[in-house]
């Protein structure tokens, strides 16, 4: 782990491996030593005279000096340049083995000081708990020069911490191989993590409580898997709280997704373990508002189960009766995530929520739609589809406003029940509108498909293969501007 420590006082240069710093001006963020300074200050004004531009990382003298250039990044907005600037630096330190770097920041504004530290973290993160051989790691300390803004930066730090630290759970639960992370262990580490975060209750259904219930989306995905399913719902009810809000997010949790009897192609089915990733991003975001002491009520509810073959798995044509009484055919025992989440809508609706917000790895459309770096949301309110842009933008996660259009919602009509799984056109939409029936009436809901963020196969932007642990920020950013802080 790396440490950050701010200082108020300009520091003594001496025995400091790195010098980093940030100009008001310009977009980008350097690294010198003291020596080099100078040397520094002819390349960034070669930079802003655009001369240099395809510079990226440039080591200026020996181990001392490094150069960072993120600004030839495409498509990602100036406080991401920052967040990528880190990032290299900290993979720089890393690789340098530095112990200790000192970071002139006093000029950066509180967003950007933010972006730096979020692209540290990220350097630092690595899922490495297969490796019969991990990688040797210093632990460096960053040093802050942050002059009268300490205060400031002091409570920035805090939170990009605690932030991190649930991101870094978030992406340890989505690259956990599927044998290992069952719905029974995530439900171990959801309790674990409830006890750890202040205000916050948990609650654990298992299958016989489910079935007197009549949570019956869970139980049918899950009748094919050994393991039980489980509906989790964490609540987070702080003292001082919006009286009237209460936002409920719920994460779609397939520990595996096979597809079931509607069994998937052996090619990439291995990213099947990731299809839990909705419902790790709802866990750390209730934990990581509750450290962050944030104002507003908050459930996270958690749809677990695994989605198997076998002799007792549901079967293409079976019907059952959902929570909020609508029937429901199973057409394609592959789109389970939409019959999972009937339930985690229903309760929801229980604990009576007034914005939902839930999470889902749902449809390989959204996949060839949007690609692996935009979100796809939709949204029964225009207000809280702004919020979530504005609140991804905070984040450095783009969201894009898909259609919930009517005119699709005949091809969700069965002729035997009410409801069929799967239509013909089985796109994004009309498994948002599928969703859309579950809605309790007068709730604000926006649905969030992740097929293509949640997981990457490619490293991308300061993600390694695996996990991104999308929506976490994003969702700690909207928590803050529903309780009432401007994100
Ligand atoms: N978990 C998948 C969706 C998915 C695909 C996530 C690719 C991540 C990457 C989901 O359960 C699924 O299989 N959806 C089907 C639905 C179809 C059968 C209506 C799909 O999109 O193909
Ligand atoms: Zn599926
Ligand atoms: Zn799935």
């Amino acid at each position: 782990m790396i440490k950050i420590k701010i200082e108020s006082h300009a520091s003594d240069k001496a025995n400091v491996h790195a010098l980093f710093f940030v100009k008001k001006s310009v977009q980008f963020s350097s690294v010198l030593s003291p020596e080099g300074e100078e040397q520094v200050e002819n390349v960034l004004t070669e930079i802003e005279k655009g001369i240099s531009d395809d510079l990226d990382i440039m080591v200026i003298d020996g181990h001392a000096t490094i150069f960072v250039n993120a600004a030839k990044e495409r498509g990602i907005s100036s406080l991401d340049h920052l967040r990528m600037a880190g990032y290299r630096l900290g993979l720089r330190v890393q690789k340098k083995q530095f112990k200790m770097v000192k970071l002139l920041l006093a000029d950066a504004a509180d967003e950007q000081f933010k972006a730096i530290l979020h692209g540290l973290y990220y350097s630092d993160y690595s899922f490495e708990k297969y490796k019969s051989k991990p990688k040797k790691t210093v632990e460096p300390i960053y040093e802050i020069e942050a002059q009268d803004r300490a205060k400031d930066f002091e409570k920035i730090a805090h939170e990009v911490a605690i932030e991190q630290e649930c991101l870094g759970l978030c992406k340890d639960l989505i690259n956990t191989p599927g044998s290992d992370l069952t719905p029974e262990e995530f439900i171990h580490v959801a309790i674990r993590e409830s006890h750890r975060a202040p205000d916050v209750s948990i609650k654990i259904r298992n299958d016989k409580q489910l079935a007197r219930e009549g949570f019956n989306g869970l139980l049918t995905v899950g009748k094919g898997s050994r393991y039980s399913p489980y509906l989790v719902t964490l609540s987070y009810t702080p003292k001082h709280a919006a009286k009237d809000k209460h936002l409920a997010i719920v994460g779609k949790g397939l520990t595996f997704d096979t597809g079931g009897i509607s069994l998937k192609p052996a090619k990439g089915m291995n990213e099947m373990q990731s299809d839990m990733s909705g419902a790790a991003a709802a866990l750390a975001a209730i934990c990581a508002a509750a450290r962050l002491k944030l104002p507003i009520r908050i459930t996270a509810i958690l749809c677990l189960a695994e989605n198997r073959i076998g002799s007792k798995a549901v079967l293409p044509g079976d019907i059952f009766k959902a929570k909020n009484g609508k029937t429901v055919m199973v057409d394609n025992t592959d789109a389970e995530g939409r019959l999972v989440l009937s339930d985690g809508l229903a309760e929801a609706g229980l604990v009576n929520a007034t914005h939902i917000i839930d999470l889902a790895t749902l449809t390989g459309a959204m996949v060839r739609a949007l690609g692996y770096a935009i979100t796809g949301f939709f949204a029964n309110d225009d207000q809280l589809a702004k919020d979530i842009i504005i609140a991804g933008n905070a984040s450095s996660e783009k969201f894009w406003p898909m259609p919930l259009e009517d005119e699709y919602a005949d091809e969700l009509k069965d002729k035997f029940a009410d409801l069929t799984n799967c239509g013909k056109s089985s796109g994004a939409i009309l498994a948002a509108l599928f969703l859309r029936e579950f809605i309790p009436n007068g709730v604000k809901w926006a649905h969030w498909d992740i097929a293509g963020t949640a997981y990457v196969t490619k490293p991308w932007k300061y993600t390694a293969y695996g996990a991104t642990g999308i929506g976490v920020q994003t969702l700690i950013e909207l928590a803050r501007k529903l309780g009432g802080e401007e994100p």
